[in-house]
């Protein structure tokens, strides 16, 4: 199989070590897939509360690693260079202690994070001598849509953004279209004029925010400007969690070189 040709040829380089935190969660199985098949890469080893086999299976291809409920059984186990978490805060602030202290780097993708977690991470990190990359969206499409929209904002005086989601997504706005309101308010040093008209939603930085849910979307954004006789249309559209997996597998290869903690994909990617 081809998956298992480019296992055997990550054997003979040295590629790095890498477990997945909450493996059988939506984004790790994805994780999982992208780091098994990268040749820079190779799965190690894997975690998950909800594990109950003592291996997982590599996807598409003849072979497992080891598998645990238990981080420190994990680590002791394969030795990772680095451990890649996507499951809830509660989860991740005790393995990122753990990582650290075994002076193994993180990438995490995992929302929640209270402003004091983030202020230990970087002290850990820091203390420990390894890297943690912290991005709160993963996608790059979305990364560069953002920073597009702020060059885009020094040259039109009117904006709104709609913002499309799965009917699940309890929040709203989200938190890209927030964080884009405000890079374009930032970016503009002033925020946008105000179209006379009624109010149709929530307002940012003079920037309308719409917020629709609907069964069959992913996650959705398009930011559009206006002015005189014209308009500028930015979107980013996701089809599924695969999107995670260019922006998780680059933070997996930059954060071995790294100390401290990294906020934000945009900073990985030089887009600041
Ligand atoms: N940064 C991004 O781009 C991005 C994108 C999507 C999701 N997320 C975030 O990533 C996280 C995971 O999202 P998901 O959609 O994959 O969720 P999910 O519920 O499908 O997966 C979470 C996994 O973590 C496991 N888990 C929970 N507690 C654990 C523990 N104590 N130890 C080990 N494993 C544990 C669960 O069993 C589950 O398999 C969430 O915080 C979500 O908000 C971030």
């Amino acid at each position: 199989m081809i998956a298992d040709r480019r296992r055997e040829d990550k054997s003979k380089m040295s590629a790095i070590k890498v477990i997945v935190h909450g493996a059988l969660g939506k984004v790790g199985k994805e994780v999982v897939r992208a780091v098994s098949i990268d040749p820079a890469t190779k799965l190690v080893g894997a975690v998950d509360i909800k594990a109950t086999a003592k291996t997982l299976n590599i996807p598409d291809t003849s072979e497992s690693v080891p598998f645990s409920t238990n981080l420190e059984e994990i680590i002791e186990a394969t030795g990772p260079d680095v451990m890649v978490d996507f499951t809830l805060a509660k989860a991740a602030m005790p393995a990122i202690r753990i990582a650290a202290k075994k002076k193994i780097g993180t990438v995490t993708g995992t929302t929640g994070f209270t402003p004091e977690d983030l202020a230990e991470i970087d002290k850990l990190a820091k203390e420990n001598g390894i890297g943690v990359i912290w991005a709160s969206n993963f996608a790059l499409g979305a990364i560069v849509m953002m920073h597009l929209a702020k060059i885009a904002a020094k040259y039109f005086d009117y904006a709104e953004i709609i913002e499309l989601h799965h009917n699940q997504k309890m929040d709203a706005p989200s938190g890209t279209s927030l964080t884009t309101a405000k890079g374009m308010a930032q970016s503009r040093g002033k925020p946008f004029e105000i179209p006379p008209g009624p109010n149709r939603g929530q307002m940012i930085e003079g920037i309308t925010l719409h917020s629709v849910r609907l069964p069959g979307m992913m996650a959705h954004q398009e930011v559009l400007f206006g002015t005189a006789g014209q308009t500028l249309s930015i979107r980013h559209d996701t089809i599924n969690r695969e999107c995670y997996t260019p922006g998780v597998m680059l933070a997996v290869k930059e954060v071995c070189k790294l100390k401290g903690l990294t906020q934000g994909l945009d900073k990985i990617l030089g887009l600041q």
